[in-house]
């Protein structure tokens, strides 16, 4: 049986497989105990690793703004399907009160194994490091494994005081992402938490610091002494306006369009943009794969990326415990079938592949696209203006492919819906493909 145990910020983990900071049951606000359950819960399937939801300084929670949110499932016809979820809300009708926070933490402490770490997922009082470092240092003194500091969430950044803050850096409350993309205000209070904490700390990175700012950051962040970074929080949009009701939202129960937050599987290539680039750029710092995760082939795709630990959120919500249980699973029989005898061996395995693109293998002259006569549907999706190599001829009724033309892109790979097409290369006999010789 393959050994899931992995080794995280200096810490054995039972699994690299974990579940992310998502505060859907909301009852961090007041007490914990239905929340601390539901991870717990998590921790009985296997999980190596729990997250607090985000956990604030203040003790009461605001009268003039009650718990609640809304959620949007945006979904597209096929071939595309689910394309992911929004969620709008205030941070502070969500955040965790500080006791009720740290109650949480002693209480996962009490109770889950010791190869389970429960990571506090903190969020200071705007940039001040002094500030981010007694509220860090109170998770350190509940029990707490590791902090992970949240200076990306996407909520402070879809309010009205957002582009004032984020341009004059004057951030009084929870920042999130307006900090975390700061880099001159973001460094000192990293420090100023690392300094305090004698447990591992790391940072969550917002997606809207692209690339390659990203690698300064990562830089940045590992030179203050964090231990990790985790891959990303959710980005901010817009949703798509209703466009039969006069481009008003299309939110439950509501007219209005807020700006907003986007999770799910459109975030995991923006993961995947920051694991390997900073893989490959920031090789010193550990990372932690949470952005976009909603299949167990995923998990395997991130760690080969850098990830040394994975994390679910969306994917929780769509899909239950079932996500945990089908993932650790899959891992087991994916490192037996693969020969792969722990997760060290998978960690960072598609780094050394990664290329700027003009050192990728082009050898374009020497591959060609063939269609499998027996699975295509002759559905002229591939002929449809997208290259002069493909037409689709009558009588008989087929794809054909000049290979004059045909440079083996792989676009009509990319878009045929019964599979039918292969590139391959054109030295190569082929069965049961129309080539025009
Ligand atoms: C309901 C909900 C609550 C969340 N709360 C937190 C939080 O408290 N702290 C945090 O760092 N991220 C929080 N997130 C963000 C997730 O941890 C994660 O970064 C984001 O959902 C992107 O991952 P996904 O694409 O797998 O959903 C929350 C996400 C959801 C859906
Ligand atoms: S898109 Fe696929 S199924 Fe449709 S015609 Fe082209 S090869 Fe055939
Ligand atoms: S591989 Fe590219 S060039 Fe060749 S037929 Fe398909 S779309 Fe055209």
């Amino acid at each position: 049986m393959a050994d899931l145990s992995v080794a995280f910020v200096g810490k054995k983990l039972r699994s690299p497989i974990g579940v992310a900071s998502h505060a859907v049951l909301n009852e961090g606000l007041s007490g914990t105990e239905k929340e601390t359950e539901q991870l717990k819960a998590y921790s009985d399937l296997g999980v190596g690793f729990v997250h607090t939801p985000f956990i604030c300084p203040e003790e009461e929670h605001p009268k003039d703004a009650p718990p609640g949110w809304k959620f949007q499932g945006i979904r597209s016809r096929e071939p595309f399907m689910m394309e992911g979820l929004l969620v709008a809300t205030e941070a502070r009708r969500i955040m965790c009160r500080l006791n009720a926070g740290l109650n949480m933490i002693e209480n996962l402490k009490e109770n889950l194994p010791d190869d389970v770490a429960v990571i506090a997922n903190m969020i200071g009082p705007g940039a001040d490091p002094d500030g981010w470092a007694e509220h860090c240092k109170s998770a350190e003194e509940a029990g707490a494994d590791i902090i992970e500091m949240n200076v990306s969430c996407p909520l402070p950044a879809s309010e009205a005081k957002a582009v004032q803050e984020y341009s004059t850096g004057e951030m009084s409350e929870a920042a999130g992402s307006l900090l975390g993309d700061s880099l001159q205000l973001l460094l000192p209070v990293v420090k100023a938490v690392v300094e305090e904490c004698s447990i591992p700390v790391g940072v969550k990175l917002t997606p809207e610091t692209g690339f390659p700012r990203i690698i300064g950051f990562a830089e940045g962040i590992r030179n203050a002494g964090a231990k990790f970074i985790s891959g990303i929080n959710a980005p901010i949009t817009v949703s798509p306006p209703d466009i039969y009701k006069n481009g008003q939202g299309k939110w439950p129960g509501m007219t209005t369009n807020p700006i907003c937050a986007a999770l799910g599987p459109w975030d995991r290539f923006l993961l995947y943009r920051n694991l390997g680039t900073i893989s490959l750029f920031v090789p010193e710092i550990e990372l932690a794969g949470i952005g976009g995760l909603v299949e167990p082939e995923h998990v395997v795709e991130a760690m080969m990326l850098g990830a040394r630990v994975c994390e679910f959120s969306s994917g929780i919500l769509w899909k239950g415990t079932d996500i945990i249980k089908e993932s650790l699973e899959f891992l087991e029989t994916y490192m037996d079938r693969q020969g792969y005898n722990s997760i060290e061996e998978i960690i960072g395995k598609g780094v050394k592949y990664i290329v700027p693109v003009e050192q990728v293998d082009w050898r374009q002259e020497d591959f060609i696209a063939t269609v499998d006569d027996r699975l295509c549907t002759r559905c002229g999706r591939c002929a449809n203006n997208i290259c002069k190599a493909r037409t689709l001829e009558e009588n008989p009724l087929r794809i054909v492919i000049d290979s004059r033309y045909c440079i083996g892109c792989g676009l009509c790979q990319a878009i045929c819906p019964e599979h039918a097409v292969s590139i391959v290369e054109q030295k190569h006999p082929v069965i049961g493909i129309s080539v025009d010789e």
